[in-house]
């Protein structure tokens, strides 16, 4: 039997190419949403550019790849990244015949599995497309990296109709663009599902602290490990937990400016159930992180950005992120308000998430079913219910 779009009944092969800890995240929601629909066989490629950082996360969404690249070496440079990855994924795709390639995000996997997919001239479609801050250094190399990704691909899951319009302006179809929420909030909705209540903090007031961005290697983390030690001192009930990115850039920092503090625990990255943990645990979250700004407005926590600019400007325009960059003052000012200002604590301290509702991967499941001509029902857009 044929569909209308010539495909025969048999199922749509679609690989999926990941390689670190965010795009396991939001990649693992969209996979068991595939696998449960029954008109895709998934062939999972994971490239390793992060290694216990993602084996982690494999495990935890019991997700077995079909292709593991290994690539990831200690002190990678990008160049090194994307040359094993493109080489990696060229003899993958050369072996195995898909009818699509997923990708998510903005990392140098999801670039290069974009381009060695058009290079086998096999489709690809882009999950979490459209975000953008026009800064081609901030954040690097992920912006350019997202770009590169948009002018490739054939599907674009925006998150957000803010997403959706960046494509537009830059010239991508509207009927190539969907607007699906962030699989972010899928999975973080189904593990706290299944998460026990936390007990409030016995200590006191908890901030959780994470930094990787390659743009806050060297002194800005400096600045934020100094701002973090005055806030130590202005606030004795306060007490920071660090989980450190395995990159050695972040670690022989924020263990040499912050090790010594006895109110500060810098700790192994927990796994999904114990970081999720932590965040409600939290008082306030200050992250240079992309997934952690998506997921802390479902929690109702406040989050300060450690960026310039951010791609992800929706929960800074709804009043529950502020950007607050790397600069010291600015940050001791903004957490020194948030921790003496009840009612400034409390105006940030809303769960409203502007970036998903926990059924994007249903929704992009249903308009790759369109994509292959198994509906002809154009699927229902997310939008934000407040
Ligand atoms: C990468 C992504 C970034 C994403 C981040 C999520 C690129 C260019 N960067 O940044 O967009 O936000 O992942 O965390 O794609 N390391 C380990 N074990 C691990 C992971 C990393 O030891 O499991 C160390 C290695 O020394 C490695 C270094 O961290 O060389 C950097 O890893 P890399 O993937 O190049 O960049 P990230 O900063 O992790
Ligand atoms: N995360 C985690 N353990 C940690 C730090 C982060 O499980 O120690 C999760 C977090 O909840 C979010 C994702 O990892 O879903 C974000 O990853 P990261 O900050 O490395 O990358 P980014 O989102 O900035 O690309």
């Amino acid at each position: 039997m044929e569909t209308h779009n010539g495909h025969s009944s048999k199922r749509i092969r679609l690989m999926v190419i990941f390689g670190t800890r965010p795009e396991c995240i939001k990649l693992a929601p969209v996979i068991k949403a595939l696998e449960q629909c029954g008109d895709f066989e998934v062939v999972i490629t994971v490239t390793a550019q992060h290694r216990e950082m993602l084996d982690q996360f494999l495990n935890f969404f019991g997700l077995e790849p079909d292709y593991d690249l290994n690539i990831m070496q200690h002190g990678q440079t990008l160049a090194e990244v994307t040359c094993r990855a493109l080489s990696g994924l060229d003899d993958v795709l050369g072996r195995e015949s898909v009818d699509m390639v997923i990708v998510q995000g903005d990392t140098t996997t999801a670039f290069v599995a974009t381009l060695a997919a058009y290079y086998h001239r096999v489709p690809s479609a882009h999950v979490e497309a459209g975000l953008r801050t026009y800064d081609k250094m901030q954040p690097f190399p992920e912006e350019i990296n997202r770009r590169l990704i948009g002018t490739i691909a054939d599907l674009h899951f925006a998150p957000t109709a803010k997403a959706k319009q960046n494509l537009l302006r830059e010239g991508v179809e509207p009927e190539r663009i969907f607007i699906s929420g962030n699989t972010v909030v899928d999975a973080l909705l189904e593990c706290l599902e299944r998460l026990p209540p936390v007990h409030p903090n016995s200590f006191g007031r908890m901030l959780l602290v994470t930094a990787h961005r390659r743009e806050n290697w060297g002194e800005p983390l400096k600045r934020v490990c100094r701002a973090l030690i005055k806030i130590l001192e202005h606030f004795s009930d306060v007490k920071i937990v660090f989980p450190m990115h395995r990159n050695p850039a972040v670690r022989e920092i924020a263990t040499a400016y912050l090790s010594s503090h006895k109110r500060v625990e810098l700790i192994e990255p927990p796994d999904y159930f114990g970081f999720i943990q932590l965040m409600r645990l939290a008082h306030i979250i200050v992250t240079d992180s992309g997934g952690v700004q998506e997921e802390a407005p479902t929690l109702g926590k406040p989050v300060l950005v450690l960026r310039e600019v951010t791609e992800r400007p929706e929960a800074v325009e709804v009043g529950v992120a502020r950007l607050v960059g790397t600069d010291e003052n600015v940050i001791v000012s903004e957490l020194c308000k948030l921790l003496s200002d009840e009612d400034a604590y409390m105006r940030m301290a809303r769960k409203v998430n502007p970036y998903g509702d926990g059924k994007a991967s249903q929704r992009i499941v249903n308009r790759l079913r369109c994509f292959f001509g198994l509906c002809d029902e154009h699927p229902e857009e997310f939008k934000p219910s407040f």
